[in-house]
């Protein structure tokens, strides 16, 4: 058993959605986050910049001294995970193979919707990601940018989201599928806009219940799980505006965010 905490890193707010499975979960670990507000977003950024951003957060929470690290950022696990990975001797998840375990599992036609930001879908992650799961299945993937400002404006549940919904799903509901992956941190809060859009038969799968499910098992294989019985504690670091960041990110969590402390990812 090891009692440190586990990191979690995000371009910004999204990843609280990972957050909030993994404490549903994993109720006894500590948890520090950071959140690269001052740089959010990733899903338009180049893989250069991304891998670069990816390293830093990594060596922050590194410097934490943590126990593991859940990449929240669908971007940044689809862009950067490997060469974390290669790197750094700690555990690191990421969100993609979660998402695509959890999508082939659920399945029954292997017709399979994908969709993300820009970088996640250019990157083909989550594609690469199933078909190695399974070579059979038939995927299609559109990317979906602004849903992220739309639920960060806290209108995920009105018009204007079920009308970019309806835009952007357009050519999904065509294509018969019967899967969909939510691949980006914010979408589990438009579930029920795009369930309204793609029916009700359309399963939607959230890539942070599988990631924090995962967590959970790496941490028991490797004998890292904290054993103390007690609520955890939560830390929370932002590289710009911590006050945005407790607004919107109570959103998140359903639950009030207090201490955040800023710091200058660009040390590290
Ligand atoms: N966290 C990002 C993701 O899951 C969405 C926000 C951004 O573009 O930075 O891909």
């Amino acid at each position: 058993m090891d009692n440190r905490a586990v990191g979690v890193f995000d371009s910004g707010i999204g990843g609280l959605t990972v957050v909030k499975e993994i404490m549903k979960i994993l109720p006894n670990e500590d948890i520090i986050y950071f959140g690269d507000t001052a740089r959010v977003p990733y899903g338009s950024k180049s893989t250069e910049t991304i891998t670069k951003f990816s390293f830093q957060n990594t060596r922050f929470l590194m410097s934490m001294n943590v126990k593991a690290i859940v990449v929240a950022c669908n971007t940044a696990s689809a862009l950067s995970l490997e060469k974390l990975q290669d790197e750094f001797k700690i555990p690191i998840i990421g969100v993609i193979e979660p998402g695509a375990n959890m999508a082939v599992k659920a399945t029954l036609t292997n017709r399979i919707g994908i969709i993300g930001t820009e970088g996640t879908i250019g990157s083909r992650a989550y594609e690469k990601a199933i078909k190695k799961l399974k070579p059979e299945a038939e995927l299609f993937a559109y990317p979906c940018p602004l849903f992220v400002p739309i639920v960060e404006e806290g209108w995920a549940q009105t018009e204007v989201s079920l009308l970019v919904a309806k835009e952007y799903l357009k050519p999904l509901r065509q294509l018969n599928i019967d899967t969909l992956v939510m691949g980006c941190t914010h979408y589990p809060l438009l579930t029920n806009v795009v369930s309204e859009v793609m029916g009700k038969s359309v399963k939607l799968i959230n890539p942070a219940e599988a990631t924090a499910a995962k967590l959970k098992e790496i941490l028991y294989a490797n004998n890292l799980q904290n054993n103390i019985n007690k609520e955890g504690n939560y830390k929370y670091y932002v590289s710009d505006n911590p006050g945005r960041f407790s607004t919107v990110g109570g959103r998140f969590l359903n639950s009030d965010i207090t201490e955040i402390i800023k710091i200058d990812i660009e040390k590290y």
